[in-house]
């Protein structure tokens, strides 16, 4: 499984503070995955995010895209942006102007994409985003899902090979939820390989195919949802949670559990039921 990009023996500690916030962050993002970064806050998701996008620069360690290492001179830096998108958790930290049509043309008008592009490529992700009924609206009118939706959007029609997304679905209802995960989809089945950061294990075992666990700065586990969550211990350790489809199969009779790779659906996990001895 080839790395898009990967982290070696990263060492990053912010001005101001006396610890590391990345303490040797070693990892790879395998290509073409649905990739979930894992961890308790204060264990270094964002800031890896911040150097994947080049926007900080490690004290130490080295940062490689496509197995190339980054040489962080402008002309380097520019490329890794164009390649490598990063949804912000915050989206007021992303949408400047005022409509959701500007601020999607204003990031295509940086990257240099010419005029004519820019209306045909706006309004393209515009109607495949669902986003006619709002393009035009105040930007501070949007529900933040809305906003999230947008601030993807942005990002998604600059057409990156990897996308990044710090806490996509924190504070969203069900129903946003699901929208912002079905354009996630989109993206991965044309090809993007799709990295969030979540605390949700819930989500993170669902919809991952890939998952990291990071803690204090470093990459503690790697692999399958099923080869992550049968670390049970470590990932209690971790201050982190199982999955509630993982645990309810836990209680299944042993034989049951030995049929499959734990169901990481409902459907799935009701398919299993079917095969309970009959009481
Ligand atoms: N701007 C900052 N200034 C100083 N310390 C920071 C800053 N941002 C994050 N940190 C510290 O770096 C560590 C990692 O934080 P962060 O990357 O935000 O973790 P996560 O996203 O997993 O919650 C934490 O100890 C946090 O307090
Ligand atoms: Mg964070």
């Amino acid at each position: 499984m080839a790395a898009i990009m990967e982290f070696d023996k990263l060492h990053y500690r912010y001005s101001g503070t006396d610890s590391d916030a990345l303490r040797g962050l070693s990892l790879r993002l395998p290509e073409g995955r649905k990739i979930a970064i894992c961890g308790a806050n204060g264990s270094g998701k964002s800031t890896m995010f911040l150097h994947a996008i080049g926007l900080h620069r490690p004290q130490s360690g080295q940062l490689s895209w496509r197995r190339e290492g980054l040489a962080y001179d402008g002309a380097s830096l520019r490329r890794l942006r164009r390649q490598v998108g990063l949804v912000f958790q915050d989206p007021e930290h992303q949408l400047i102007l005022n409509t959701p049509y500007e601020d999607i043309t204003y990031g295509l008008r940086n990257a240099d994409v010419p005029e004519p592009d820019i209306r045909l490529r706006t309004e393209q992700i515009i109607e495949t985003m669902g986003l006619s009924s709002i393009a035009r609206l105040p930007i501070h009118h949007l529900s933040l899902g809305q906003k999230k939706r947008v601030a993807l959007a942005g990002v998604l029609v600059l057409k990156p090979e990897l996308l990044l997304l710090d806490e996509p679905t924190a504070y969203l209802d069900r129903l946003s939820e699901r929208q912002l995960l079905a354009e996630l989809d989109r993206a991965h089945a044309e090809g993007v390989t799709v990295a969030m950061a979540t605390h949700d294990m819930n989500l993170a075992y669902s919809w991952a195919d890939w998952i990291l666990v990071l803690n204090g700065g470093e990459c503690v586990i790697e692999g399958t949802p099923a080869e992550v969550f049968a670390q049970e211990h470590r990932i209690d350790e971790l201050g982190l949670e199982l999955p509630m489809l993982y645990e309810l199969w836990r209680t299944l009779p042993q034989a049951l559990q030995e049929r499959s790779e734990p169901p990481r659906s409902l459907g799935a996990f009701k398919a299993l039921l079917g095969h309970l001895p009959q009481a």
